[in-house]
C-alpha cells in the first residue's frame, strides 16, 4: 500500500538525531517551558523572520490564543473560510468570539477577499485567512482591507510552514501567524503542538501570558490564561526537523511538478505566481460523479487518497455561527476533490506507478 504518510519512514531516517534530542531531555529533568522551548522558539522566528515566537501546545490554540492576546472577545464576528479544516472554526469559538464563514475562490479554493469585504460589519475584529495546502491567501487585498476597517489579521498557516507570499514568509504578514506541529504538518513533531509568531511587542506579551495560565511569575496571574504549552520532547523533536524543512518542501514541490507535467484525466487548483507553495497536500479535482469510483480504484492498487475536506465547515453539524452568502463554492468543490500522495518519503517509483495507475483510470 502507498500511504497518505509515512512517519515510519521519516522516524528511521532521523532515529539517531531524534533519540539523542529525546534523551537528552529526559536527561534534564526538565519537561515543561525549559531550554528546548525557548531553543526551539528561537529557530523557528529566525527560520520565519520574525521577531518573536510563542510555541502552545496545538494549532488550534494557537488560533484562539493569537485572537485572544489581539482582545477579541464574546460577541466579537470573525471571518474565516469555509473550506478549512474544522479546527479553525474551534479555535475561533474557543475565544468566545462568533466565526462568520465566507466563501472561496473557485480557481484556487483559498478565500475570497470580495466576500471578506462584504461581509464586514461593526462587529467584525479580525479576518483568519487560512493558507490551504500550502498555497498562501490573497494577502495583500486582505491586508489592505484589514487596514481599512481597522480589524486584525492572524494567518492560519497550519498547512503552510515554509510557504511565502510576495518573498514574505507565510505568517509574517499578519498581527499573528498560527502554526500547527500536527505530525501530517510539513514541519510536524510526535504528539501535538503548536507556535505563534508576532513581530508586535506588546503582541508577544500577552500570548507570553496567555499560554501559562495567565501567570508571569509563578503564582502570580495577571490574566486568566489557559495551559497550552509545547512539551520540552517535542521541542527539542522540533529543532531536529525544522534544519530539514526547505529540502523536504522542495521535494514535495518536485512530486507536484510531476504530477501536473504527467497526470492526465483531472484537473487542478490554479498556482498564483506570487507564493512559494509548500505543497502541504495535492489536491486535484475529478467529476462529482466519478470521484467515488476513482477513490476506489486507487485503493484497489494499494494508493490510498483522502479528501480535504468532504463536509465544508459551514454544512457540519456542529457548526454554529454565520454563514455569509451561502458559500456555493466551498459546497461544490468539496464534492470534487482528492487528495493525492505527496511527502518526503515517497519513492520516485511510488511516484510513478500513481501516475501511471491514475493514467489507466478509464
Ligand atoms: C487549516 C488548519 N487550521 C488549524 C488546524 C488545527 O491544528 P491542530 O490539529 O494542531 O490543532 C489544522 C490542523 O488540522 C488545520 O489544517
Amino acid at each position: 500500500m502507498i500511504e497518505f504518510n509515512n512517519f515510519s519512514r521519516e522516524y528511521s531516517f532521523l532515529k539517531d538525531e531524534i533519540d539523542l534530542a529525546i534523551n537528552r531531555v529526559l536527561d534534564s529533568g526538565r519537561y515543561v517551558l525549559s531550554k528546548e522551548v525557548s531553543n526551539f522558539e528561537n529557530n523557528f522566528s529566525n527560520y520565519l523572520g520574525a521577531k518573536y515566537c510563542v510555541s502552545v501546545a496545538s494549532g488550534t490554540d494557537a488560533l484562539t490564543i493569537s485572537l485572544m492576546a489581539l482582545g477579541i472577545e464574546s460577541g466579537d464576528e470573525v471571518i474565516t473560510t469555509s473550506m478549512t479544516a474544522y479546527p479553525t472554526i474551534i479555535g475561533i469559538l474557543n475565544a468566545g468570539a462568533k466565526p462568520v464563514l465566507v466563501d472561496i475562490n473557485p480557481d484556487d479554493m483559498l478565500i475570497s477577499p470580495d466576500a471578506i469585504e462584504a461581509a464586514i460589519n461593526k462587529k467584525t475584529k479580525a479576518i483568519i485567512p487560512v493558507h490551504l495546502y500550502g498555497q498562501c491567501c490573497n494577502m495583500e487585498r486582505i491586508s489592505k482591507i484589514a487596514s481599512k476597517f481597522n480589524i486584525h489579521v492572524v494567518e492560519d498557516c497550519a498547512q503552510s510552514t515554509g510557504s511565502s507570499y510576495k518573498n514574505k514568509n507565510a505568517g509574517t504578514i499578519g498581527a499573528c501567524g498560527a502554526f500547527s506541529f500536527y505530525p501530517t504538518k510539513n514541519l510536524g513533531c510526535y504528539g501535538d503542538g503548536g507556535a505563534i509568531v508576532t513581530d508586535q511587542d506588546d503582541i508577544y506579551v500577552k500570548l507570553k501570558l496567555l499560554r501559562n495560565y495567565g501567570q508571569e511569575l509563578n503564582y502570580n496571574h495577571n490574566i486568566n490564561g489557559l495551559n497550552s504549552r509545547l512539551d520540552e520532547i517535542q521541542a527539542a523533536i522540533l529543532s531536529v526537523k525544522l534544519p530539514y524543512l526547505d529540502a523536504w518542501n522542495k521535494i514535495r514541490n518536485e512530486i507536484a511538478q510531476k504530477y501536473l507535467e504527467n497526470l492526465q484525466g483531472l484537473r487542478f487548483l490554479t498556482k498564483s505566481s506570487h507564493i512559494t507553495h509548500s505543497y502541504h497536500l495535492f489536491v486535484a479535482r475529478i467529476s462529482e460523479r466519478e470521484r467515488e469510483r476513482f477513490s476506489q480504484y486507487l485503493k484497489g492498487n494499494g494508493v490510498q487518497s483522502l479528501i480535504h475536506y468532504p463536509i465544508p465547515a459551514h454544512e457540519q453539524a456542529a457548526f454554529e455561527g454565520c454563514i455569509f452568502d451561502k458559500c456555493k463554492q466551498a459546497s461544490s468543490s468539496s464534492k470534487e476533490i482528492i487528495s493525492l500522495p505527496i511527502n518526503p518519503w515517497l519513492k520516485n517509483e511510488e511516484t510513478d506507478f500513481i501516475i501511471e495507475c491514475i493514467n489507466n483510470f478509464k
